[in-house]
């Protein structure tokens, strides 16, 4: 199926490794060309861009905090010149560190809800305008389930992705008119190489799942490319549940 994705720049924020290098990937084998944005990984960032075009297509690594609107601002500046304008953001760029709320102290908060909740904004408030103006454009933004049903140990981070949730779909209201969608991806646990958790843990992880296992990076890759392509163009303002049935919302 063709997904209409060839020569549309797309940037992946936190692209560098894990599902952001794996979208990064599939967006790139369906002729996309992608903006590999990261933050410290920079030695990862480049792999990924270098692996981007050994299969042909074009990349650029791209360093920005999305906590910082004027880095947002001038990543922006540097994809147009290097590959032109942007099609489509898929913002997985995260900061979830797992702690109790009362474990934490008040200054850890603020960090989370910069990256989490103001980098959405941040790169929405510098990319959608553009997509706008083309009257074409897709942002894709993704969260844990834990932004939904909460979790103790994510209480910050599920708390900001919450705030991403709601404003996604005000904004989708705001500029499906001019042709633009945006989505949510609502992810349950992810297996991206480096989770940390022993085999035992998993193990009892994965029974909580109704498909008895836990994601691989390529599940949440798939549904990305579904919310980039022109397939979708009558999906907005939604939340995909990407979590092998863990929860189930309707
Ligand atoms: N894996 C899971 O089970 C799971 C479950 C629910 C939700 N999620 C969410 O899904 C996304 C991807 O998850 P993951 O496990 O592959 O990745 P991850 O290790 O949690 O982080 C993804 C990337 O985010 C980047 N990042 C962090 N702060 C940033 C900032 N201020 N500006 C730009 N980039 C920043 C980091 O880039 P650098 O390495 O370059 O610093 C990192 O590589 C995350 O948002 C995560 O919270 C994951």
């Amino acid at each position: 199926m063709d997904l209409g994705l060839r020569g549309k720049v797309v940037l992946v924020t936190g692209a560098a490794k894990g599902i952001g290098k794996e979208i990064a990937l599939s967006l790139a084998r369906e002729g996309a060309d992608v903006a590999v944005n990261y933050l410290s990984s920079q030695g990862a960032a480049e792999e990924t861009v270098g692996e981007i075009r050994k299969l042909g297509g074009k990349a650029v690594a791209a360093c920005a905090d999305i906590a910082s609107l004027d880095q947002v601002r001038l990543m922006k500046e540097e994809i147009e010149r290097q590959l032109g304008p942007v099609y489509g953001v898929v913002n997985n760029a995260g900061y979830a560190p797992a702690k109790k709320f009362f474990k934490t102290q008040p200054e850890d908060w603020k960090r989370v809800v910069d990256v989490c909740f103001y980098g959405t904004l941040h790169l929405a408030y510098v990319f959608v305008p553009t997509m706008v103006e083309q009257g074409e454009g897709k942002m894709v933004n993704l969260v844990g389930d834990s932004a939904r049903m909460g979790d103790p140990n994510l209480i910050i981070s599920a708390a900001a992705r919450g705030g991403v949730i709601s404003f996604s779909k005000s904004l989708a209201q705001d500029v499906g008119k001019n042709g633009v969608q945006v989505n949510v991806v609502s992810l349950g646990l992810v297996d991206q190489g480096y989770l940390g958790f022993s085999e035992e843990t998993l193990e009892k992880i994965r029974k909580k799942y109704p498909v008895q296992r836990t994601g691989v990076p390529n599940d949440v890759a798939a549904a990305c490319l579904f919310l980039l392509s022109h397939q979708s163009s009558w999906i907005t303002g939604q939340v995909l549940s990407v979590n092998g049935g863990y929860s189930m919302m309707g």
